[in-house]
């Protein structure tokens, strides 16, 4: 039996975005969100570093958390360029994006990394949102159970609850290119994830959120909102404009 989890709709904007226009979409996401009385799921932006404190006031009060794209394993120190997950909570952030796969490829992060960033949100209070999928090679290989499965032993950590953790299944193949995996095999690879998590963290592995990105766009997200144990999106092109955004967040809301 599934259970009821609360939606999340998360965006992803990436290296994306200058002050002006980021501004100017994140106020009239809020602007629509104040006049939810009651929201049926939760959102999220997850700005570029540069933007989070401008966002942090442009979306007050307006129920829209805000959250990094990654963070370092250590609270402070000599890591030139890095954040740590203590200086995005105080930027107000409540969420942070740890092993997307842009990370792992550009960056080599290791799930261990993973890992120990996912633990450094923790630390910190903020929820971490773990990212897994595989490649497209992978997939024709008929690896991604095996891929999937092994991503998620190494990229969390014991203490994760229903409350700190999110977990975002992502085939790399199908992010920024347009193509979606089908419902059916959302659907099997999040109740392989659940099961997963079911075992290792038993009623918390079945209260955390399960989200399905890569290429969400407004077409296609009611479908893929319905999968049984997909709760929620991670959104990255379509994150990026009110107008694209919003339709998708309507979905669940
Ligand atoms: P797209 O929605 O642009 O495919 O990106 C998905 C993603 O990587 C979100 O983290």
């Amino acid at each position: 039996m599934a259970a009821k989890v609360r939606p999340l709709i998360a965006g992803n904007w990436k290296m994306n975005g200058l002050k002006s226009a980021a501004l100017r979409e994140a106020k009239k996401l809020a602007t629509r969100m104040r006049k939810q009385s009651r929201p049926g799921c939760d959102v999220l932006l997850c700005p570029p570093s540069t933007l989070l404190a401008p966002l942090h006031m442009a979306i007050k009060g307006s129920r829209i958390a805000l959250g990094g794209q990654d963070c370092h394993a250590a609270a402070s120190g000599a890591h030139t360029g890095d954040i740590s997950a203590e200086m995005l909570a105080d930027a107000g952030c409540g969420y942070v994006i740890v092993g997307h796969s842009e990370r792992r490829a550009d960056h080599g992060e290791s799930s261990g990394q993973v890992r120990a960033k996912a633990l450094a949100a923790h630390r910190a209070g903020l929820r971490a949102i773990i990212c897994v999928g595989e490649t497209d090679g992978e997939r024709k290989r008929g690896q991604t159970l095996t891929v999937v499965g092994k991503q998620l032993t190494d990229s969390l950590a014991k203490g994760c609850t229903a409350r700190n953790t999110i977990v975002a299944y992502e085939p790399v193949w199908a992010i920024g290119t347009g193509l979606t995996p089908t419902v059916d095999d959302v659907a099997q690879v999040h109740a392989f994830i659940r099961a997963r998590l079911r075992g290792r963290f038993q009623d918390q592995g079945l209260g955390m959120r399960l989200l399905y990105g890569g290429s969400v766009k407004a077409s296609n997200a009611a479908e893929l909102m319905a999968v049984e144990n997909v709760n929620g999106a991670l959104v990255g092109g379509a994150s990026l404009t009110a107008g694209d955004f919003w339709p998708i967040v309507k979905t669940c809301i």
